[in-house]
C-alpha cells in the first residue's frame, strides 16, 4: 500500500527546507515520517493515510477545546463572511483586550500581534525602551520565540554573556543577553549583584514547556520578583504556552496563590488566546505600555495584528474556557492521564515521573522530576524514541521530541485516556 505521508514528505522536501515549516514537525529527533494531517475533530486528527490519532499536541497548545469546537467554528465562519483583514481597528480587538485584562489582573493594557515570537521580541524591546537599559536575563531551556537576541545559550561561566544558538545571529546581537540556570537562586542573585543597574528585564517560562515540563520553584519566582523590584528591572512572564492553559488565571494566577500578592510586570501571551489562529499579545502596566508607539518612542506594528477572524476565534475560545467547571474538568482529565501513565510505567518497572497543571503535562523516563535543562537532557534519547514510535503505531500522537510538553483538551474523554494508558503499558513492557 502506498504511504501518502511519505509521498507528501518527499514532495515537501523538494520545495520546503526539511519538508516542514517549523523544525520540530520534521521528526528529526525521533526519526521516521512526519504525519501529514488531513483533518481533525475533537481529540483526534487523521493523517494522509486516513489513520486516526489521539492528539496530545493540539497544535502545540492552542486547541484547548479540541478541534472544530462548534461555537468557535460558528464565530470564525461569521467573522470570515464579514471580512478577512482591514488594517483598521475593530470592535472585536477591544473585546478581546477587555477579556484578557479582565482575566489577568497584572495586565492593564495589551497589544495584539500575530505570533508568540513577535510578542516576545516586542516585549524585550519595550522593556529596554521603558527602562533605558540593555541587559536581559533568560534561563537555559526556556524558549521565547526565535528573535535574534533570544536565540542564545549560556556562556562559559557564571554571569558571563551568552553565545548564539543559531547561525546567522552575530555574537554582538546577544552580547546583552545573560543566560542563567533555571531554578538556581544563587545565580540570579549573583547576576543582579554584578549587573543590577543594567538589567532591563528577566524573562521566564514560569512552567517551562520547552524543556518538557519543569516548574519554576516558588522560592525562585519569589526571589526574582524581589530582585526585579529592588533593582527596578521588569519581571516578564512568558505565558505563550501556559496562558489560559494551566488555569483561568494562567501561571501567574497559580503563583499568586502560592506567593501572596505576586504579579509579574509584563506578560507574553499566545496559543490559547487565538484558539488556533495566528494571534498573540503582550501586556503589562499602563506606565510601561504607554512607551509603545503611537504613544511612546518604542516602535512596534503589524499588518495583520488584531486580525478580525483570529480575534473572533480567540474570543469564542476564551468564552468557552470561562464556563463553570471548565478547568476543574480539564485538570481532572489531565491528572487521570498522567496518573495512568505513571501506574502503567510502575507496573512494567520503567523509571518514570510525571507532572501536570490544568491542561498541560510532562513525563520523564527518569525516577525524579528534573529541575533544570541539564537534567532534562539526561533522558535516554533512544528510550524516548521507542516510546514515541510505539505510541504512534498505536494511534497516540505525542510530541516528537523529549523536550516538549504535552496538552490535553476538553474533548479528550475517559475512553481516550484509557486507550492511551493501555497503549503506553504495552510499549513500556517492550522498554524494560
Ligand atoms: C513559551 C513560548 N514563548 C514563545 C513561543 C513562540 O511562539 P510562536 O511559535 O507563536 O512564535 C513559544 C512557542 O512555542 C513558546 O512556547
Amino acid at each position: 500500500m502506498s504511504d501518502r505521508n511519505l509521498d507528501l514528505f518527499e514532495r515537501a522536501k523538494q520545495l520546503i527546507p526539511g519538508g516542514v515549516n517549523s523544525p520540530v514537525r520534521a521528526f528529526r529527533a525521533v526519526g521516521g515520517t512526519p504525519r501529514f494531517v488531513q483533518r481533525a475533530q475533537g481529540a483526534y486528527f487523521w493523517d494522509a493515510n486516513g489513520q486516526r490519532y489521539i492528539d496530545y499536541i493540539g497544535s502545540w497548545g492552542p486547541m484547548i477545546l479540541g478541534h472544530g469546537h462548534p461555537a468557535v467554528l460558528e464565530a470564525v465562519q461569521k467573522a470570515a463572511t464579514e471580512g478577512f483583514s482591514f488594517g483598521a481597528p475593530t470592535e472585536r480587538e477591544v473585546e478581546l483586550a477587555e477579556e484578557i485584562v479582565k482575566l489577568v489582573p497584572s495586565l492593564e493594557m495589551v497589544r495584539l500581534v500575530s505570533s508568540g515570537t513577535e510578542a516576545g521580541m516586542s516585549t524585550i524591546r519595550l522593556a529596554r525602551g521603558a527602562t533605558g537599559r540593555k541587559t536581559i536575563i533568560k534561563f537555559e531551556g526556556c524558549y521565547h520565540g526565535h528573535a535574534d537576541a533570544l536565540l542564545v545559550k549560556a556562556g562559559s561561566g557564571l554571569a558571563t554573556f551568552g553565545n548564539p544558538t543559531s547561525a546567522g545571529v552575530p555574537p554582538e546581537v546577544v552580547q546583552h543577553t545573560l543566560v542563567l540556570e533555571y531554578n538556581n537562586v544563587a545565580q540570579i542573585e549573583a547576576a543582579f549583584a554584578e549587573h543590577g543597574a543594567d538589567i532591563a528585564c528577566v524573562i521566564i517560562e514560569p512552567i517551562a514547556g520547552n524543556m518538557n515540563f519543569v516548574r519554576a520553584s516558588v522560592p525562585f519566582v519569589k526571589r526574582i520578583r524581589e530582585l526585579c523590584t529592588q533593582h527596578s528591572a521588569l519581571f516578564v512572564f512568558d505565558e505563550v504556552m501556559t496562558g489560559f492553559r494551566v488555569g483561568l488565571g494562567s501561571a501567574q494566577g497559580h503563583y499568586a496563590s502560592l506567593i501572596p500578592g505576586f504579579e509579574p510586570d509584563m506578560t507574553v501571551m499566545g496559543k490559547v488566546i487565538g484558539g488556533g489562529m495566528p494571534l498573540a499579545a503582550f501586556g503589562g502596566k499602563r506606565a510601561v505600555m504607554e512607551h509603545l508607539a503611537p504613544l511612546g518612542g518604542v516602535y512596534q506594528a503589524g499588518t495583520l495584528s488584531g486580525n478580525p477572524v483570529a480575534t473572533a476565534c480567540g474570543l469564542a475560545t476564551l468564552k468557552e474556557i470561562q464556563k463553570p467547571g471548565f478547568f476543574e474538568a480539564l485538570s481532572a482529565t489531565t491528572r487521570s492521564l498522567v496518573d495512568g501513565l505513571k501506574a502503567a510505567a510502575d507496573a512494567e518497572g520503567v523509571p518514570f515521573s510525571v507532572d501536570c497543571q490544568g491542561g498541560m503535562f510532562g513525563f520523564f523516563l527518569m525516577p525524579e522530576l528534573p529541575q533544570n535543562y541539564a537534567t532534562v537532557m539526561k533522558t535516554e534519547g533512544a528510550k524516548f524514541n521507542a516510546l514515541f514510535h510505539g505510541l504512534l503505531d498505536r494511534g497516540v500522537y505525542i510530541a516528537p521530541a523529549l523536550y516538549e510538553a504535552g496538552f490535553v483538551s476538553a474533548a479528550h474523554t475517559a475512553d481516550d485516556i484509557a486507550a492511551t494508558v493501555a497503549a503506553a503499558r504495552e510499549v513500556f513492557a517492550s522498554l524494560r
